[in-house]
C-alpha cells in the first residue's frame, strides 16, 4: 500500500500562486504573478531568465524584504522547517518573530553585490559574530570562534586576524566568501543565491561555486540558486525553473531541460548559450515535434496569440516532476 509521504520527504519550500505588485503612482506594476515553485529537501533548484523576469522579487518575498511599495498580493510561500510547524511565510505579520529566525537564521541568503550584505563601517568579525548572536544564544567569545572557524572554512587565510578588517581591506572574491559564511554561520535551511558570481572573474566564480556546493552538503542545505548562466545552472541545479515576463514558463529536472527544453522561450534561451552548441541538433528536432508536448491537456497550448482572448496562462503539470505554462484555447 502506498504510505502518505512524510514531512520529511515534502519540499521545504513550496511556493504557490505568489504575486508580488509594486504600488507605483502610475498603478499597480506586476512583478511576479502566478509564480509556483518548489524547493525538495537537500536539492539545488536553479531559477533562471532574462533581466526584469521577476527572479530577485521571488527571492526577496521569500525572506520578506521586498522594498516598499512592493507587496505580496496573492499566493502562498510555505516553508517547512525540520523541526517545528510549516508556516506560511507571506501571511506572516511584519512584527511576528518568525520573520527574524528566518532571516539569516533559517534561510540565509547570498546577494550579488556583497556590499548589500556588509557594512563598511564595521569589522568583518563584529559583522559575523553580530549574525550568529542574533539566533542563537551564545557568548561573545564563543561566536567568535565560530565566526574564525567559518572564515577558515570558507577559505580565508588566518581567520583570527582577518576578522579584525573591514569589507574594504578585503578583495572582491574573498568579500563573497565573506557573505557566504555570514549567509551559512547559523547553518540554514535553505540557501538563496542570488546571482553570487556575477561580479567575479572565471576563477573565481568556479572557486566560489565549488564551495556553495560542499558547503550545502555538508549542512544538508536547500540552494535556491539565481542566474542568467546556464553553464552554471547545468553544474549546480538540480532541477531548473524558468522565468520570463513575470511568470514560470517552465520547469524540469536539469538533464531533461537540456535535453529537451518544452517551451519556446526556454529553446530561445538555450539556443542563445554559445556553451550548449552541442545541443543545437536536439533542439532542432525538439522544434519540429513542439506540437505535441506529452501530458499537456487538450485545449492548451503553448502560443499566447492561438489562446482564447482574456484567458490567464496556467502552469500545468506535466509527466515526471515538469511543469509547463500553457494558455486556455476553449472553456
Ligand atoms: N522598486 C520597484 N518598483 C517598481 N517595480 C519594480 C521594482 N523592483 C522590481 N520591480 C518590477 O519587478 C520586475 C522583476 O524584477 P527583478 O528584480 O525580480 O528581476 P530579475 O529577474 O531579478 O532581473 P535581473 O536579472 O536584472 O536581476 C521588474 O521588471 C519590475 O517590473
Ligand atoms: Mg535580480
Amino acid at each position: 500500500m502506498p504510505q502518505p509521504s512524510s514531512h520529511a520527504e515534502q519540499p521545504v519550500l513550496s511556493i504557490e500562486d505568489l504575486e508580488v505588485v509594486f504600488d507605483t503612482i502610475d498603478g499597480p506594476v506586476t512583478a511576479i504573478t502566478g509564480v509556483n515553485l518548489e524547493l525538495p529537501r537537500g536539492k539545488t533548484v536553479a531559477v533562471v531568465g532574462e533581466s526584469g523576469s521577476g527572479k530577485s522579487v521571488t527571492a526577496y518575498a521569500i525572506l520578506r524584504i521586498i522594498q516598499k511599495p512592493g507587496r505580496i498580493s496573492r499566493g502562498q510561500i510555505l516553508f517547512r522547517p525540520r523541526n517545528g510547524e510549516p508556516c506560511d511565510i507571506a501571511t506572516l505579520s511584519e512584527k511576528d518573530d518568525r520573520l527574524y529566525q528566518l532571516r539569516g537564521g533559517k534561510i540565509g541568503m547570498i546577494f550579488q553585490e556583497p556590499m548589500t550584505a556588509l557594512s563598511p563601517v564595521h569589522s568583518i568579525g563584529n559583522q559575523i559574530v553580530e549574525a550568529i548572536r542574533l539566533h542563537r544564544p551564545v557568548t561573545k567569545q564563543e561566536a567568535e570562534k565560530e565566526a574564525a572557524a567559518m572564515l577558515g572554512r570558507v577559505g580565508i587565510k588566518q581567520p583570527e586576524e582577518r576578522l579584525k578588517q573591514y569589507p574594504h581591506e578585503f578583495s572582491g572574491g574573498m568579500r563573497q566568501r565573506v557573505v557566504i559564511a555570514m549567509a551559512l554561520v547559523c547553518r540554514p535551511e535553505i540557501l538563496i543565491a542570488d546571482e553570487p558570481t556575477t561580479a567575479l572573474d572565471v576563477t573565481i566564480q568556479a572557486q566560489i561555486l565549488d564551495l556553495i556546493n560542499e558547503l550545502k552538503n555538508e549542512l544538508g542545505a536547500s540552494v535556491l540558486f539565481i542566474t542568467h548562466d546556464l553553464g552554471v545552472v547545468a553544474q549546480m541545479a538540480d532541477e531548473v525553473v524558468v522565468m520570463n515576463r513575470s511568470r514560470v514558463m517552465e520547469r524540469a529536472p536539469v538533464l531533461e531541460l537540456f535535453d529537451q527544453p518544452f517551451h519556446p522561450y526556454t529553446r530561445g534561451l538555450l539556443a542563445s548559450m554559445p556553451r550548449l552548441d552541442q545541443h543545437q541538433s536536439r533542439l532542432a528536432r525538439v522544434e519540429v515535434s513542439n506540437v505535441n508536448i506529452a501530458g499537456l491537456p487538450a485545449g492548451y497550448t503553448l502560443r499566447r496569440e492561438d489562446a482564447l482572448p482574456g484567458a490567464e496562462p496556467r502552469l500545468l503539470p506535466l509527466e515526471g516532476r515538469r511543469q509547463i505554462l500553457a494558455w486556455p484555447t476553449q472553456n
